[in-house]
């Protein structure tokens, strides 16, 4: 059934809304975003739909997670497309939409932090990044007590942050983790892609095509983890625009490096093209 949507931008009045779903034995689920929401966006909306009757997604861009060095006034924002985007799809109940007041009336003296899984991958570069997440996820989930939360696999670090931190605090959400969704050439969709110079962009899929050689080998019975890291850099190294930050092989559950591919294992990279650090990854469960 197509849903019709509300926006909604304060902390009480999301709490009486949800109340209200519950009353009704609506099984809520949340969608937590910054915004400038693309089709990777919408299929994490949709699985959400899938998974509960009463959809939250939340528009937030949270000033936590931005390093200082990191642009958060320039970070890329369109509300209104968002709320069209939103309504267009039919499955999403309320745009949690609160201001940056009403999140952080006061400044936090409580934050959560998981500083062995944060300072790995994209943690080294952007080291306060990962506590600004689970303290804006752990108050969404608060604020919205959500039976089910939905978040991509793109952001394959954050999923295995948020995994650990539900499962250490004993938070009674299901994470769902939803495919990457891909242009037709690959290049994972994500909101910093519009940083892309026309050259960048035609440039930014060899992360897909490395990632790509790495699952093919690896379903060919490839389970040297060092040989698979190696191949990844490589390509990537080849490419005369792209600047690699990191390529790793890593345990899903604890994002500790791994020398032979077995069980639930990331292949994750990161690299520079300009100023956009886009990141991609692939996530297998190795035999
Ligand atoms: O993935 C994002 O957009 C953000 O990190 C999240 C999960 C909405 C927290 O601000």
């Amino acid at each position: 059934m197509t849903k019709t949507l509300s926006q909604i931008s304060t902390i009480e009045s999301l709490r009486s809304a949800v109340r209200e779903a519950k009353s009704n034995g609506r099984k809520v689920a949340l969608v937590p975003t910054m915004g400038y929401l693309h089709e990777g966006h919408l299929s994490l909306v949709e699985e959400a739909s899938k998974q509960a009757d009463f959809v939250v997604v939340s528009i937030f861009v949270n000033p936590l997670q931005f390093g200082e060095n990191e642009d958060l006034a320039n970070y890329p924002r369109d509300l209104d497309h968002d709320l069209r985007l939103l309504s267009a799809s039919g499955h999403c109940d309320v745009a949690f939409t609160p201001s940056v007041e009403e999140m952080y009336p006061v400044p936090l003296v409580t934050t959560v932090q998981l500083p062995s899984m944060a300072s790995k991958l994209c943690g080294r570069t952007r080291p306060i990044h990962f506590a600004g997440v689970a303290t804006v996820v752990t108050k969404l989930f608060q604020i919205v007590q959500p039976d089910v939360a939905c978040f991509g696999q793109k952001d394959g670090q954050q999923l295995a942050v948020i995994r650990r931190m539900v499962k250490d605090l004993n938070m009674p959400v299901n994470v769902v983790g939803v495919p990457t969704v891909r242009e037709e050439d690959g290049l994972a969709k994500s909101s910093r892609n519009v940083y892309l110079s026309k050259e960048e962009r035609e440039h930014a899929p060899v992360l897909y095509q490395a990632l790509s050689w790495a699952k093919a080998e690896i379903e060919r019975g490839q389970r040297d983890a060092t040989e698979i890291v190696r191949g990844v850099r490589e390509r990537i190294e080849q490419d005369s625009i792209a600047r690699l930050d990191y390529v790793e092989a890593v345990e899903m559950d604890t994002l500790e490096s791994v020398s032979v591919l077995s069980g639930d294992v990331m292949i994750a990279v990161a690299a520079y093209f300009g100023k956009a650090r886009l990141i991609d990854n692939i996530q297998l469960h190795v035999e």
